[in-house]
């Protein structure tokens, strides 16, 4: 009896926790789904990149995946949702791979300088806060893919159509320039 009660006490905490952080940063940890994945990391290891970082990794579904797809490479998966963080966390030190670093953190208050490519499946209005973030700090060219939602104010270099009614599409973009020397020769001002 004592143990239904911490079983439905567990179930209670992971429901209550777990819907707020949802309510809180206005999403899910819904997973990419195979097919994005798929395409995510085709585009990654043809743009040969070495850093990549997960904005919002979820369960670690996608850092895995790009991970085991890129063995040369690091993936820095964010999470701020605890139990999906755990649960990474768990997932990494039992199963691999190794160049997956998981780290619970709020990814608007660590620094991306450095990072060859950023993924990410979050939605537009959050796309769009974060989009100055990721100007201020990545080197212009940088590679940004998101899957699903597209970023308000950029242009993307392509959208990738897919036959999956999860995600229907990813979008990739390129950082612009947006040094003064860009803005005044009208480079890289996608919106
Ligand atoms: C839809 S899931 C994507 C999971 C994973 N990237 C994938 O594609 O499989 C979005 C995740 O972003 C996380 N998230 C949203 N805002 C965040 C923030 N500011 N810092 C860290 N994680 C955040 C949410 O908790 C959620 O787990």
């Amino acid at each position: 009896m004592r143990g239904d009660y911490l079983i439905l006490a567990g179930v209670l905490l992971f429901v209550l926790v777990t819907t707020y952080y949802v309510v809180i940063t206005g999403i899910s940890p819904m997973p990419s789904s195979r097919t994005s994945r798929r395409k995510i990391n085709e585009i990654l290891n043809l743009a040969g990149v070495c850093a990549v970082v997960d904005l919002g990794a979820g369960w670690g579904d996608l850092a895995f995946s790009i991970a085991k797809a890129m063995p040369e490479s690091e993936t820095m998966a964010y999470e701020l949702s605890p139990f999906p963080w755990l649960v990474m966390k768990v997932r990494n030190g039992l199963f691999g791979p190794r160049n997956v670093t998981v780290r619970r953190a709020d990814f608007r208050k660590v620094s991306l300088a450095g990072t060859d490519a950023v993924v990410c499946y979050l939605y537009s209005e959050l796309l769009e806060k974060v989009r100055h973030k990721l100007e201020a700090e990545l080197k212009p060219g940088t590679l940004v893919v998101s899957n699903v939602f597209d970023i308000p104010g950029w242009t993307p270099e392509a959208v990738h159509k897919l036959y999956d009614s999860q995600c229907p599409q990813v979008y990739v973009y390129r950082v612009p320039d947006r040094t003064a020397a860009a803005v005044a020769a009208g480079v890289g001002l996608a919106g």
